[in-house]
């Protein structure tokens, strides 16, 4: 059924408070958090979770993270919460940090997945945490993109892929971070991270005594890990700078309407075919900036984007991982 989405703005006290009336009538509202924009419901009311998965056309076994105002909530979520994780919220919360935790018993399977597990977050954003207090309970909240599609980092892609399923958007304009949370296990003894994020190992390892484990990419056995995800309708590819240039300098590809985004200095703008979208070397500059340009190109409907293969280290493997699903071929 299609409902108006009624779009609400985050400097508004009063459009705030109606998100938070909303959400607590059991609707289903998009909401700015640092990383990307969530779609939040009410975390006790089941029936309005549930309706975030059908929403998102999500499969039900995909957990959902919880978002709570302050680390003193936590203990309504999570059980046997072990030190490290006053710790870890001390130094990176309200933040872009996820943690894995047990499940408190009286939480519903639906909001986990059927998991023992709960993933639980306090989001970095003034408009959401305000929410969260007048709400005086959790919001679950995945991103706001339709399954396996480009996360949103603007209302209006928010917009784009879900206007008309959802009850309201709550505009807080772009996500300064622009790259989902990472997610850091501490329900085994190693502290492992499931999915790389803006919080790196190093800065994890940095707070912790205990060693970090991180997983080149996303950790395989996490459920709604998936080989293509964040993927633009357009086909996409990962190249070097020179590969980029090679592509679109061949005869047979001029027919061919590319899409590049890249970082490094490309002499890319000589072609006519070529669309291009440059992005800070800087790599918190690159993050915020990274959906919206894939967003961009993509709504161009070009024959290919060509993104330009991530620098190496270790801040970027969050980048990295978004990238290669958005490229990936496999299912
Ligand atoms: O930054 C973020 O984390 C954003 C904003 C909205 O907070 N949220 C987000 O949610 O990225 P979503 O649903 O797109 O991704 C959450 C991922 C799931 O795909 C799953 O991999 C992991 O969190 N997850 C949640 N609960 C889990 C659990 N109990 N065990 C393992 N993984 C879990
Ligand atoms: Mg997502």
């Amino acid at each position: 059924m299609q409902k108006q989405t009624k779009i609400l703005y985050a400097d508004q006290k009063q459009d705030v408070a109606t998100a938070a009336s909303l959400i607590q009538q059991g609707k289903i509202v998009a909401v700015p958090t640092e990383t990307v924009y969530g779609l939040a419901a009410d975390a006790r009311n089941i029936n309005a979770v549930k309706q975030i998965f059908t929403i998102k056309n999500r499969p039900v076994y995909h957990p959902l993270i919880v978002h709570i105002a302050s680390f003193e909530q936590l203990s309504q979520w999570a059980k046997n919460i072990p030190a490290t994780a006053a710790v870890l919220a001390e130094h990176f919360w309200p933040g872009p940090l996820t943690m894995l935790l047990q499940k408190h018993d009286q939480v519903s399977d639906i909001i986990t997945g059927g998991l023992t597990t709960i993933a639980v977050r306090v989001p970095a954003n003034t408009a959401l945490l305000d929410i969260l207090s007048r709400l005086n309970t959790g919001v679950a909240a995945p991103s706001t993109n339709p399954h396996k599609r480009i996360s949103p980092t603007t209302a209006a892609h928010v917009l784009s892929g879900l206007s008309g399923t959802i009850d309201a958007v709550l505009d807080g304009g772009p996500c300064s971070v622009g790259v989902e949370s990472t997610i850091v296990d501490l329900t085994q003894e190693t502290i492992t991270i499931l999915r790389p994020g803006p919080i790196t190992q190093d800065m994890l390892q940095a707070v912790l005594k205990v060693p970090v484990q991180a997983p080149a990419g996303h950790a395989e056995h996490v459920p709604g890990n998936m080989k293509s995800h964040y993927q633009p309708y357009t086909k996409s590819s990962l190249m070097n700078a020179q590969q980029i240039k090679d592509c679109i300098s061949l005869q047979e590809n001029k027919a061919l309407q590319f899409g590049i985004m890249h970082y490094s200095d490309l002499p890319t703008n000589l072609y006519a075919h070529v669309h291009t979208l440059k992005l800070s070397k800087n790599k918190a500059e690159y993050s915020a900036r990274m959906y919206e340009a894939l967003h961009q190109l993509d709504a161009l409907q070009l024959d290919r984007i060509l993104i330009e293969t991530p620098p190496a280290e270790d801040c970027w493997h969050d980048i990295a991982d978004r990238l290669s699903k958005a490229c990936a071929t496999e299912k």
